[in-house]
C-alpha cells in the first residue's frame, strides 16, 4: 500500500532537513514542473488526478484553480494561502504534515504558485501549533537558502515569497473568507460569497486558499501522474487520505490510507476496535460539523459521495466515536457550546441561535428538560441550517444536534421522563 504524504514521515525523529529530504525526491516536482510543464498543464493534471480539497468541503482542487483569472487583464498579483489553521474538534490531521514533513507542503506550494501563478504565499496556521511553527520556519529558510523561493527559482522566471503567518486562536479564522479578513488585519468575519476568493480575496486579489493535506499531494501528482494517483484510491475520489480515529477505540489515531476504505475497517482494524466493556454506538465521520453515522453504515466507504449519501459528510475523514456509556445529549451539548464560543457574532442566527440550543441542550441533560425543548431543537437545525448564515459554522454545528435527535432520540426522551441524565452525566470532553 503507497503512502507518499507520510512515507518520510517519523515520529520517533524530527523531520528531514532539506539534504534529507532532496535524497528521497524532495523538490523534484518543483524541477519537472517549472522546466517540463506549462502553468495551465500542472492546473489540469491536478483537474484530471481528481483531488478534492481535504480541509472537508471536498472541492476539486483543480477547478478551483481554474477560476483564477488569467490573460493579460487578469491582476498580476495573486496569492496562495495554505490553511493550516486546523482547528475542527477531533481533527489533527494537518497537524502530522506540518510537524513531520514541512518541506512537503513548501514544494506542494510552489508548484501550485507556479499553476495559478501566484508570486506571494502564506501559510495560516493554528495558533496553538507551536512545534509545527518552528519546524516550518526552518524549513523556509532552508528552501530560500537553495534557491526554491525568492527570485528566479532555479534559474526560471518564477518569483515566489512564503511568508508563515500565526493566527491568534479562532475557529472560525479556518473558513476562508474569515482567514483573508485576518491576514489582512481586520477582524476575522467571513465574507459574502460571491464574489469567492479565487476572484477577489486577499487584498482584493485572486487568490487560492488550499488545505495543508491537499497541497502535500500537489508534488507527488505532478511526479507519477493523474493515472497513478487515482490508482492510490478504492472510490471515484483520487489519492490516499489521512484518517483518524478518536473516541474509547483501542488504539486512537491517524493512518494516511486508500480513499474509500470502509469505516469498520478504520474501526476494527487500525484503531483495534472498542475498549474492553464498551460497544460503538456511532461516530461523526469528519470532525464535529458532521452528522452522526451509526453502526448500519460500517461498511460504507469513506469518500466523500458515499458519506453524503448516507446523511453526513466526510469532511476532515477524522472520526470522533461515540460508546454505549457516553451520553449523547451531553457529547451534542458539549459541541454546540464550543461552536457557540466560536461563532464570530456578525450574523444574528449564529450569534443568538448557537447560545440558545446550548442552553435547551444543557437544561436537558440536568433533567430539567421538557418534551416541547425537542422541537425547538428540531426547529433550530432548520433556523440555523444551509444558507440562512454567511458561513459553515452554524449549518456545521446544526449537524451532530439532527443527526443525533434521529438516531439518539430515545436518549433525549429518558432525561426528560426520568429527569436526570442516565448516564450519569459521562460525556466526552
Ligand atoms: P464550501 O463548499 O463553501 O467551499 C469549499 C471551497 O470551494 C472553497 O474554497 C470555495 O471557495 C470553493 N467553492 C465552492 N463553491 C464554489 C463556487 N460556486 N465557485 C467557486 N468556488 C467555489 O465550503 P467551506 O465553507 O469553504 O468549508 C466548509 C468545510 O470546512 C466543511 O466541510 C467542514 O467540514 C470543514 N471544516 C474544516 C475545518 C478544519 O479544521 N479542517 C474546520 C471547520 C470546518
Amino acid at each position: 500500500m503507497e503512502r507518499p504524504l507520510t512515507k518520510n514521515i517519523h515520529i520517533d525523529r524530527p523531520p528531514l532537513n532539506l539534504k534529507e529530504y532532496e535524497m528521497t525526491g524532495g523538490y523534484k516536482s518543483v524541477r519537472n514542473a517549472l522546466k517540463n510543464m506549462s502553468p495551465e498543464e500542472v492546473r489540469s493534471l491536478i483537474q484530471e488526478s481528481n483531488l478534492k480539497g481535504r480541509g472537508g468541503a471536498g472541492f476539486n482542487t483543480g477547478m478551483k484553480w481554474s477560476f483564477v483569472p488569467k490573460g493579460p487583464d487578469a491582476p498580476a498579483t495573486k496569492y496562495l494561502i495554505a490553511n493550516a489553521d486546523e482547528m475542527e474538534p477531533g481533527t489533527f490531521k494537518d497537524r502530522l504534515l506540518l510537524e513531520g514533513n514541512p518541506h512537503q507542503l513548501i514544494e506542494g506550494m510552489i508548484v501550485s504558485s507556479y499553476a495559478i501563478q501566484a508570486t506571494t504565499a502564506y501559510i495560516f496556521l493554528r495558533w496553538a501549533y507551536k512545534e509545527a511553527a518552528l519546524r516550518i520556519r526552518q524549513a523556509i529558510h532552508e528552501a530560500y537558502e537553495a534557491g526554491y523561493l525568492g527570485k528566479n527559482i532555479l534559474g526560471t522566471e518564477l518569483n515566489l515569497e512564503m511568508h508563515l503567518h500565526t493566527g491568534a486562536g479562532r475557529y472560525i479564522c479556518g473558513e476562508e473568507t474569515a482567514l483573508l479578513n485576518s491576514l489582512e488585519g481586520k477582524r476575522a468575519s467571513p465574507r459574502a460569497k460571491p464574489p469567492f476568493p479565487q476572484v477577489s480575496g486577499l487584498f482584493g486579489k485572486p487568490t487560492i486558499v488550499n488545505n495543508v493535506e491537499t497541497l502535500c499531494n500537489i508534488p507527488h501528482i505532478v511526479n507519477h501522474g493523474a493515472d497513478w494517483f487515482r490508482s492510490l484510491s478504492y472510490s471515484e475520489d483520487g489519492g490516499t487520505k489521512l484518517y483518524g480515529v478518536s473516541g474509547r477505540v483501542k488504539k486512537p489515531g491517524i493512518w494516511e490510507l486508500p480513499m474509500g476504505i470502509t469505516m469498520r475497517q478504520l474501526v476494527e482494524e487500525y484503531a483495534g476496535g472498542m475498549q474492553k466493556g464498551y460497544n460503538f454506538r456511532g461516530a461523526l465521520p469528519g470532525g464535529a460539523s458532521t452528522d452522526f453515522l451509526t453502526e448500519q453504515h460500517l461498511d460504507i466507504k469513506m469518500d466523500f459521495k458515499t458519506v453524503s449519501a448516507a446523511g453526513s459528510r466526510l469532511g476532515t475523514g477524522t472520526m470522533i466515536v461515540l460508546d454505549d456509556h457516553t451520553c449523547p445529549v451531553g457529547f451534542v451539548h458539549n459541541l454546540q457550546h464550543f461552536f457557540a464560543q466560536e461563532s464570530c457574532g456578525w450574523c444574528t442566527p449564529c450569534r443568538e441561535g448557537l447560545p440558545w440550543v446550548e442552553r435547551i441542550l444543557l437544561s436537558i441533560e440536568k433533567g430539567e428538560g421538557r418534551l416541547e425543548d425537542l422541537d425547538l431543537l428540531s426547529f433550530h437545525t432548520t433556523y440555523l441550517g444551509p444558507g440562512s448564515t454567511f458561513c459553515a459554522l452554524a449549518p456545521g454545528a446544526m449537524e451532530p444536534l439532527q443527526s443525533a435527535l434521529k438516531y439518539f432520540r430515545e436518549d433525549f426522551e429518558r432525561h426528560i421522563h426520568d429527569k436526570k441524565c442516565p448516564y450519569n452525566g459521562n460525556h466526552i470532553h
